[in-house]
């Protein structure tokens, strides 16, 4: 049994509201709600200030000089590659490639991996949940390679249905899955479906954007081959993103970019590849981002994973309750009913509103959500919609951010009711 004694108490959401400098600003004289994490969430000063401080006092360019400052800045980077393996479990910072971005990291796998696995006849399997990071690179490999695309279908809930996941499987060699919905907030069985996938042959590659900032993460737990995620909607800046990938796997295949920092040799006859990670890190890579990307690791580290999970279970199962029954049979919420089975990402639809128009109400009332189609068209087709109108929360909403949401709804409906 552990010895170490999980916190349990609630979170301080007007001590972590006051860490985010944006938070405490006005739009049109009224407090800013923001409800848009799904797309970036907001940086803690702490953040902020890791990422000016390292611009103030050792700014060089790493892996190259050998003077004080160049070393330091190799040693940040490198500091920051280390704790982000310890944040989701990695045996190793080899297994930890920082990109631009998330796309970035899933398009390195259809890429590398892609390019040198697939072969004519092969087969992909992805989900109708994808966000079209997750679609578009195993589209355009398969164009190139004579490779099936498939997918697994969704329940009337907005939940994966399994039931032909089996079938579905022969003949893949890559499993395309996101962990989180950036659309309904459904949290997918990953580990029931990764074990299936390496039964029947193949990878799995996560799209874990949505998981990885609000919930507890173990990549040895999840089963997953590949997973990436944005620094940007965890509480780090914009420009990092991250791949983790079995070191095994990543060391076997071939580099995505080329360029500087890549390799072990260039002649004139050729080239020889560096060892990983740098392998996959062309270029100069972005440090004062993994700076940041460190601090916001430090920061959620230090409200404790777990309790960031469960606050938004419980905000999420009261925004839940508050919408339903305030709205009634004017709203629909896509996706899972229960709490415990989504994240707090909540796509929304107003009888008779469109999301475009909502949203724009909805700023008027400082309220800030995202309209349209998420970069998921293939769902919005199988939801049977051209786009929602999505609130999203993270740690530093709570009940009077969903108030305030019911409230800019209901002045919403009001004013679509002529
Ligand atoms: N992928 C981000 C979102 O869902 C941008 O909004």
């Amino acid at each position: 049994m552990s010895t170490i004694e999980e916190r349990t108490d609630p979170i301080d959401v007007a001590a972590v509201k006051a860490d985010f400098p944006l938070l405490a600003r006005e739009i049109k004289g009224r407090p800013i709600v923001y409800l848009d994490s799904a797309a970036t969430s907001q940086k803690p000063r702490s953040v902020i200030e890791a990422m000016t401080g390292y611009y103030e006092t050792i700014n060089a360019n790493v892996h190259r000089g050998v003077y004080e400052i160049a070393e330091a800045s190799t040693n940040a980077l490198e500091d920051a590659r280390a704790a982000t393996a310890r944040f989701i479990g990695a045996s190793s910072p080899n297994e930890i490639v920082f990109t631009k971005n998330a796309t970035e990291g899933l398009n390195l796998v259809a890429r590398s991996w892609g390019g040198a696995n697939l072969r004519s006849g092969d087969a992909v399997l992805l989900t109708q949940l994808e966000h079209h990071a997750n679609i578009v690179p195993w589209f355009q490999i398969a164009a190139e390679k004579g490779v099936e695309i498939r997918w697994i279908p969704l329940t009337a809930d907005g939940k994966l249905d399994l039931t032909d996941l089996d079938r579905l499987l022969d003949g893949v060699k890559m499993v395309g899955l996101s962990a989180m919905s950036n659309v309904t907030g459904t949290l997918t069985p990953v580990r029931r479906i990764t074990d299936a996938a390496h039964a029947a042959g193949a990878l799995v590659s996560l799209d874990a954007c949505q998981f990885v900032p609000h919930l507890p993460t173990d990549v040895a737990k999840l089963g997953a081959d590949f997973a990436s995620f944005s620094g940007h909607k965890m509480c780090g800046p914009t420009g990092i993103g991250v791949l983790w990938g079995r070191e095994a796997l990543l060391d076997a295949m071939p580099p995505f970019l080329g360029g500087g920092g890549m390799i072990l040799d260039v002649s004139l006859d050729g080239w020889i590849p560096a060892d990983l990670p740098a392998k996959f890190e062309a270029g100069t890579p972005p440090i004062a981002e993994a700076v940041g990307l460190h601090a916001a690791i430090d920061y959620l580290s230090g409200i404790g994973m777990d309790a960031v999970r469960r606050h938004e279970v419980t905000l999420t199962g009261y925004a839940l309750r508050t919408l339903r029954e305030r709205f009634g049979d004017q709203i629909t919420i896509h996706g899972p009913s229960e709490p415990a089975e989504r994240g707090g990402v909540m796509s929304l639809a107003m009888e008779g509103i469109h999301p475009h128009d909502l949203a724009q109400v909805l700023d008027e009332h400082a309220v800030c959500i995202r309209p349209g189609h998420h970069c998921a068209k293939p769902l919005m087709k199988v939801l049977g919609v051209g786009a929602t109108a999505r609130a999203s929360f993270y740690v530093y909403n709570d009940e009077t951010d969903v108030d305030a949401l019911a409230e800019a709804l209901d002045a919403a409906a009001g004013f679509f009711s002529f």
